[in-house]
């Protein structure tokens, strides 16, 4: 690849101001009320794709969001990348915890980010990533390099649990058949020291409902000869874990992947302070299952976590009040060989047989999806690895990550191809917190290394 930074430097600028201009739409795909926003920032992708250099792109309509679709095919005898991202971002709440609005974006310095940081709702997770590949198209085409075949697909409802890519990737196999799916919708360790995430974990959410009296009632006329749905909730709840933190769903760890002695003896030679983990969250201490490292915890191991729970009186000062329903949603990250259907319908079968008479429970199922592993004997990997060798001149380490694509392992099952996760963003960048933001830094770093990997991919192919 010829003239990269160059390239870069010509139209940094430019680079960064688009960005911003969508980093402006509010596309939060779980409220309704930003709908329009959802429809107008789809357009936005389609029309930026059409700038970079793609032949053909089209707007997908699904039930829910439109999928963006684009290629740019030179022959069809190389190879191709399918690139995919999400233009839905979170909801920006709670917003008085931001320092600048979520869809007014700042570029900031911080700690992590000492050349600054885009501060907005989407900056980091998915908008900002996704972006890199438009503009890492945009420069191979316009320099004349683009070694291989490239097909984009942007979704809008990555952050609510992709039901629709789902179907459309099985009703149009052909169209995006590919070599190797591209995706940077995740991180590295620090930017001195690039990783590569190799896994990614499953995923069951789900909500529960514990009703008790049919009314909320005076806890003082009734307070102690009924079942309270809060104290219950809150006891079931407590007893999902044990002393040693291992989850007590009958059957929840039968299908765990084990890793082996030398494979978690490899995973920890990754950099890691203890110290600065605790001093970055403000915790004296970690917490979390017994006989697993702070690292193994947060990748290889399944977890169980409440997300939200409420119920009762939470206005101003106090209310005397038994609640007739108590309610909460909960998360279960799961890894390799746990299947989410199965988690779900275990931790149903469990939470319902766990209720005290006086009570009855609704567990709602929400959505989820498969773990993710990849192989880094793969020339997908080698050329990934090659690529970030070459630009932060360094040898990437690969890293399971904690996070979840739940489309990831169906992208393998109906496409039958492999996906390798060129994330650039921080675990310090806030994605789903207030004050999201990626690094000006991070940002180039991709747009600049993406063309390597097409350079490599491409010669490692033939
Ligand atoms: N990009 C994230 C997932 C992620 C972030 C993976 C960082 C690894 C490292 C994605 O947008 C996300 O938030 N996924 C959700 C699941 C989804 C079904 C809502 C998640 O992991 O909670
Ligand atoms: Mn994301
Ligand atoms: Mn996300």
């Amino acid at each position: 690849m010829k003239n990269v930074k160059n390239y870069l430097s010509e139209n940094k600028d430019r680079f960064l101001n688009e960005l911003i201009e969508l980093l402006k739409i509010p596309s939060v795909s779980a409220d309704p009320a930003y709908s329009q926003d959802v429809i107008d920032t789809a357009e936005t992708v389609k029309r930026r794709l059409e700038e970079a250099g793609c032949d053909v792109v089209e707007i997908h309509e699904t039930a829910g969001y439109p999928i963006v679709y684009g290629e740019k095919i030179i022959n069809p005898d190389l190879p191709t990348v399918l690139v995919y991202g999400h233009y839905d971002v979170q909801p920006a709440d709670p917003i008085d915890l931001w320092h600048s609005p979520p869809f007014e974006p700042v570029i900031k310095k911080n700690d992590a980010h000492p050349e600054g940081a885009i501060y907005a709702r989407g900056a980091c997770d998915d908008k900002g990533q996704m972006y890199m590949h438009v503009k890492a198209l945009e420069l191979m085409v316009k320099t004349d390099q683009l070694p291989c075949n490239v097909k984009f697909m942007i979704e809008g409802e990555e952050e609510v649990g992709s039901n629709n890519l789902g179907i459309y990737v099985a009703a149009n196999k052909a169209k995006l058949a590919n070599d190797v799916i591209l995706i940077s919708d995740t991180g590295m360790i620090a930017n001195d020291v690039p990783s590569i995430t190799t896994g990614l974990r499953g995923l069951s959410y789900v909500e529960v409902e514990v009703t008790g009296p049919n009314r909320d009632l005076h806890s003082g006329l009734y307070g102690g000869a009924v079942a309270n749905p809060i104290n219950i909730l809150t006891k079931m709840i407590a007893s999902l874990h044990d002393e040693n933190n291992h989850v007590t769903i009958p059957g929840f760890y039968d299908k765990v992947e084990e890793l082996s002695k030398e494979e978690r003896a490899e995973m920890a030679k990754a950099p890691f302070s203890l110290e600065s983990y605790q001093k970055a969250l403000d915790i004296e201490s970690v917490y979390g299952e017994k006989g697993y490292s702070t690292n193994e915890r947060n990748s290889i191991r399944p977890t169980l976590d409440v997300n939200g729970i409420w119920g009762g009186y939470i206005g101003e000062g106090a209310k005397t009040v038994i609640a007739s329903k108590a309610f909460a949603k909960i998360s279960m990250r799961l890894v390799p060989n746990q299947d989410w259907k199965e988690i779900t319908e275990l931790f149903k079968t469990h939470f319902e047989s766990i209720a005290p008479k006086g009570v009855t429970v609704k567990v709602k199922p929400h959505h989820g999806g498969q773990g993710y592993v990849t192989p880094i004997d793969t020339i997908a990997y080698q050329a990934a690895s090659k690529a970030y060798e070459t630009t932060f001149g360094k040898k990437p380490i690969p890293q399971r990550s904690g996070g979840s694509i739940p489309i990831v392992s169906l992208f393998e099952k109906e496409l039958g191809s492999k996906t390798i996760l060129m994330g650039f963003g921080l675990d310090s960048d806030a994605i789903h917190s207030p004050n999201e933001h990626f690094g000006v830094w991070n940002y180039f770093k991709g747009i600049e290394t993406i063309p390597y990997f097409y350079e490599y991919f491409t010669e490692m192919n033939k």
